[in-house]
């Protein structure tokens, strides 16, 4: 979770690498550094809090002539996990002679055993709380009789187990940065003159298209004119540039406030993306480079949809539809679960993983799981070549284009919106759906990305709710059918963002307890869109209300008997059942964001949180 950047060249790889920090914020926000190699020796300057307490101590520093420049560095922002988040606990960590520095993106996980060899061997005094640290400690033991840095860093590698990317300079062997992946992303930049390590593409965006993807168990060593790579034995490893097809802008806020609001706006052009990538020119729906076959789908008895955070609620909306199209039974499970549950997984299972990131721990562990049972495995995800879409026998990509904000929005409806295709092709290839229906459906879905920017052209009732409803110490979410999933991910994005203990509940099942907590005053949100359930959903309403809930309810447009049961409605465009999660998310992303920003909130890095979560 925590953002990596080195740079070796002609540059101030200080100015490099906070630039290339800033665009990895997301990853983790509690303290950042950078570690340069200097006058045959190793500097550091690191500082808790944002990079913005970074760039001033930087600063500061400047005006009083105090120089920190050079060629080559490397740079961290942190999500803390082993040690609270502080100056001595921030990265880069340096060996206890300091000729060594390192960064580090994960977890250590025989840390505390290799602490206590080094201190017993030796004497290494230990500065910070950190696992990592002990990757500089034994770095800098390695060494003092090694003939290279990439020696030192490779030995060391042996000792270590756990899951991470770190990068590592010395004063030693300068002009150079070592990297190491093993289960947290890691890609090196290839510039000309000059070359660049990251965690994640939106470091490097500024300054080169051209990547080369670093696999687990490489090893890479970057000076200003080469990059080699290695595998696990150190035998060099020949890899295919690819080639980065986002641009900076579309990683910039481009006048929005936040992230979050630029990229709910965006969603209707991303929906329409991902749709367009999959429709052939007659308009059906065809999968290149997903093999599934009609034999392959008759062979499937069962799919696992599995996911974390905002991507579990897609899943739901997934099993909906998998099941109503395709008429194959579908269960879906948070990662953290599946992977430890030993699910009845066989070669006739589908595993479907969703992953905005690609490199959320849990999912991609559940994922090997699932195929060292012998399921087929495809995923749903954003960041091309992420290690999630490697692993996978095939890839559904969602084409969102980056997601900055931590809290999940167009990469979610993208999301859905290849859960929607992914059914209609399955139902159409076994000849479930009828070719009316598949039809039918399908020019329905391509409605909704016009449907969503007409309704984003005037959301100022949200925005005059939020500014009433703000103050609430507790809100409930509830739905039936589709729109049970919708509050899950409505409940979520709000606490997210906005630190307001929200819980989302099927509204059939809320006399069997929640009603209890139901009071004068209490704020429900109801997701009231499913003509199929309507007068159900109004009984519900009637319940809380009578118990005198605040009833605030999203409907579809014409659907105005709600209104006598609530005390404010919110219409989405009218469109059919199937179809509302699409439209009726928004608005609760936007009540989420409006809030937050009423109650003053770090919208786009919520406290705790991080945009990619690469530890258990
Ligand atoms: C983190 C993020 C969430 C995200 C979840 C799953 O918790 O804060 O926004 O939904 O991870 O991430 P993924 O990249 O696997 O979709």
């Amino acid at each position: 979770m925590c953002g990596i950047v080195g740079y070796v060249g002609k540059r101030n790889a200080k100015d490099v690498i906070l630039d290339g920090l800033k665009r990895l914020e997301y990853r983790g926000y509690d303290s950042a550094g950078i570690a340069l190699v200097r006058n045959g020796s190793v500097e550091i300057r690191q500082k808790v809090g944002e990079i913005r307490n970074l760039e001033e101590l930087l600063d500061n520093e400047s005006r009083r002539g105090i120089s920190f420049e050079s060629y080559t560095g490397i740079g961290h922002t942190r999500w803390a996990t082993h040690g609270a988040p502080s100056d001595i606990n921030a990265h880069p960590h340096a060996d206890q002679s300091g000729t060594v520095a390192i960064v580090h993106n994960g977890i250590i996980e025989n840390f505390v055993e290799l602490k206590e060899r080094l201190t017993r061997q030796y004497h290494v005094h230990f500065r910070s709380e950190t696992d990592s640290e002990v990757i500089a400690q034994l770095i800098g033991i390695y060494m003092r009789d090694a003939e290279s840095l990439e020696d030192a860093v490779y030995a060391a590698t042996q000792d270590m187990t756990g899951a991470y990317a770190f990068a590592v300079i010395s004063s030693k062997d300068p002009n150079k940065i070592v990297a190491v992946r093993k289960d947290a992303p890691l890609i090196a930049g290839i510039g000309k003159g000059e070359n660049f390590i990251a965690s994640d593409i939106p470091a490097l965006l500024k300054y080169c298209k051209e990547i080369y993807l670093i696999e687990n168990g490489e090893m890479v060593v970057v000076t200003a004119d080469r990059i080699d790579i290695f595998d696990e034995n150190r035998n060099p490893v020949r890899r295919e540039v690819f080639h980065v097809t986002w641009d900076v802008d579309a990683a910039e806020k481009e006048g929005y406030p936040h992230f979050m609001l630029k990229e709910i706006y965006e969603q209707p052009k991303a929906i329409e993306e991902t749709i367009a990538r999959r429709l052939d020119e007659a308009g059906n729906i065809r999968l290149d480079g997903i093999s599934l076959t009609k034999e392959d789908l008759a062979n499937i008895s069962r799919i696992y949809i599995v996911a974390c955070g905002a991507a579990y609620p897609a899943g739901l909306v997934g099993k909906f539809i998998i099941e109503k199209l395709a008429k194959i039974p579908v269960e879906v499970d948070v990662a953290s679960e599946f992977r430890y549950r030993d699910p009845l997984v066989d070669e006739r299972t589908l595993f479907i993983a969703i992953s905005q990131s690609g490199e959320t721990l849990d999912t991609l562990a559940a994922l090997r799981a699932a195929k060292a049972k012998g399921a087929r495995v495809l995923s749903v995800v954003n960041v091309v070549g992420s290690s999630v879409a490697r692993e996978s026998d095939d890839v559904f990509y969602t084409w969102a284009g980056p997601e900055i904000a931590v809290a999940s929005t167009k990469a979610y409806t993208t999301q859905l919106t290849c859960m929607y295709l992914l059914a209609l092709h399955m139902g159409r290839t076994l000849g479930t759906i009828s070719e009316t229906d598949y039809h039918a459906l399908l020019a329905a879905l391509r409605e909704i990305p016009g449907k969503l920017a007409d309704y984003l052209r005037d959301v100022r009732e949200v925005e005059a709710l939020a500014k009433i409803l703000y103050t609430r110490d507790q809100v409930f979410f509830i739905g039936r059918g589709l729109d049970a999933a919708v509050a899950y991910e409505g409940s979520l994005k709000l606490k997210e963002i906005s630190y307001i203990n929200s819980f989302a509940i099927a509204a059939g099942e809320l006399k069997h307890g929640t009603i209890a907590l139901m009071e004068p005053g209490t704020l429900v949100l109801c997701l009231a869109t499913q003509d199929a359930l309507y007068e159900k959903m109004l009984s519900n309403i009637q319940e809380i209300k009578a118990r005198g809930a605040h009833v605030l309810t999203v409907a579809k447009a014409g659907n105005r008997a709600v209104e006598a049961q609530s005390n404010e409605v919110i219409y989405i465009p009218d469109c059919r059942d199937e179809l509302t999660p699409l439209l009726s998310v928004v608005p609760l992303q936007l009540f989420a964001y409006d809030v937050a920003k009423e109650r003053g909130c770090n919208i786009d890095k919520p406290k705790n949180l991080a945009k990619s979560v690469t530890v258990e």
